[in-house]
């Protein structure tokens, strides 16, 4: 591999650029395992191609018949710092070997507490934060939900339209980017309202909205006619809708959210589950749209794979007494040792990596639009980059001709492909992947 711009360093960078297909996809090793998969698996699982991971190492994925991708989905924008980078492997290995479990909820133990205060430390608040380490991101929306419900006695939440916060019975109630993710679930908590959000495709038209048409429906019609501004605890809001479609959320919007809960007492929750630990090229997203919430949610990235998330919020927020809240496994001292890894290699290379990368790979990623009626917007932030397609159909046609040539993709919202590589992603497989994009494009 020959890399002809500063990219990250060490071990990691190893594992990148052509993928490698050997057999017909899947393979037979492959189709044996799927057939067994099919008998035990939940029927609720939505496998979007039929790849059987091996291994991985780096931005590479290796197949059980030894077949090699590319991984621009990065088992759901989690791989932060790719795949078994070796720093995370050996705070596992020397984690695993030193305590495996002691319950944080009851015991202290010093990763756990380390986490803590490295999320603290980062955390977008100007007052000392608070955290409370987590399993998943449902669980941290969960926890934010309970704490502002608690903090201002007040039952109402207002979440958006499109929006993903998780599956558990209170995200899902905020939850709604499709509906096979409700149906059949009811009644979900009561009082929670959705709000529209700006989808704006600026791309083509080169002008988007600011998101105000969408504040003034929240104003009036839901906090005017629906729900008392009295009534509402918290507004939680994705910076950048993830499974909705990759959509920012303008500065004025976030600026005008900001606005109603100051004006109404109610705390502003960021869910930056998927844009959060670097993604767009700093810690958060709500950083560079200069927004301060009370409560942040976080997951996915934060320990590059090992499940762990956290809500964290302003220190005078936490009005809770011990016994409301906790959790048996969550902040587990292995996982809580990855994430700390996980956080020196985004501090160190991933965040200014994804900044430059995730603009290489923007301007590729336009260019192959630019001749195809068929994508309608090219849009993110960092590497955290969606292609929209007219159709489903049509995203659903390149994401499986990207993975017959080696490369993974993911959909999300009704027609976009979401690109969201480990952040440590090199040159190489940027332009490799873009290459690959066109191909299936032009293929499907
Ligand atoms: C913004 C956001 N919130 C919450 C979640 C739920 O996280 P988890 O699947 O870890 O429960 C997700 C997962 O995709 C997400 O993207």
């Amino acid at each position: 591999m020959t890399t002809v711009e500063a990219t990250p360093s060490g071990a990691a960078a190893r594992n990148q650029g052509a993928p490698h297909i050997q057999t017909e996809l899947p393979g037979p090793r492959a189709r044996a395992l799927i057939a067994r998969d099919d008998a035990v698996a939940s029927p609720s699982l939505t496998r979007a191609y039929p790849l059987v991971a091996e291994s991985g190492s780096g931005c590479v994925v290796t197949d059980v018949d030894g077949n090699r991708f590319l991984d621009f989905a990065a088992g759901i924008a989690v791989c932060s710092t790719g795949h078994s980078h070796p720093k995370v492997v050996a705070a596992i290995k020397e984690q695993a070997d030193r305590l495996i479990h002691i319950a944080a909820t009851d015991f202290y133990e010093p990763r756990y507490l380390e986490f803590m205060e490295r999320l603290a430390a980062i955390a977008p608040f100007k007052e000392k934060a608070r955290v409370f380490l987590t399993n998943s991101g449902t669980e941290a929306v969960e926890g934010a939900i309970k704490l502002a419900r608690y903090h201002t006695h007040r039952p109402g939440i207002i979440a958006f339209e499109g929006a993903f916060h998780g599956r558990t019975l209170g995200a899902l109630s905020l939850t709604n980017s499709k509906i096979k993710q409700r149906a059949g679930f009811g009644p979900l908590i009561p009082m929670v309202h959705h709000a529209p959000f700006p989808r704006i495709r600026a791309w083509r038209e080169g002008s988007g909205g600011d998101g105000s048409a969408e504040l003034e429906v929240l104003r009036r019609s839901i906090l005017g006619r629906i729900i008392a501004p009295s009534d509402v605890a918290a507004i939680v809001v994705e910076p950048i809708q993830g499974e909705g479609g990759y959509f920012p959320a303008p500065k004025a919007f976030m600026e005008g959210l900001r606005a109603i809960c100051d004006e109404h007492g109610i705390l502003l929750v960021a869910d930056e589950i998927q844009s959060g630990m670097g993604r767009t090229g700093s810690w958060w997203a709500i950083e560079g749209m200069g927004v301060e919430p009370d409560i942040l949610t976080t997951a996915k990235g934060i320990a590059s794979g090992m499940p762990i998330g956290a809500f964290i919020a302003r220190d005078s927020v936490w009005t809770w007494p011990p016994g409301a809240h906790g959790s048996t496994f969550a902040g587990n001292p292995v996982c809580a040792a990855a994430g700390l890894a996980t956080l020196k290699i985004i501090e160190s290379e991933g965040m200014s990596n994804a900044a430059s990368m995730g603009a290489r790979l923007r301007s590729g990623l336009e260019r192959v639009a630019a001749d195809v009626a068929a994508i309608r917007d090219v849009r993110g932030v960092g590497l955290m980059l969606g292609v929209e397609f007219d159709t489903h159909e049509a995203a659903e046609a390149v994401q499986d001709a990207a993975f017959q040539r080696g490369l993974l993709t993911l959909e999300c919202g009704e027609s976009s492909l979401r690109f969201s590589p480990p952040l440590i992603v090199d040159v190489a497989s940027v332009d490799a992947a873009i290459r690959i994009f066109g191909e299936a494009v032009g293929a499907a």
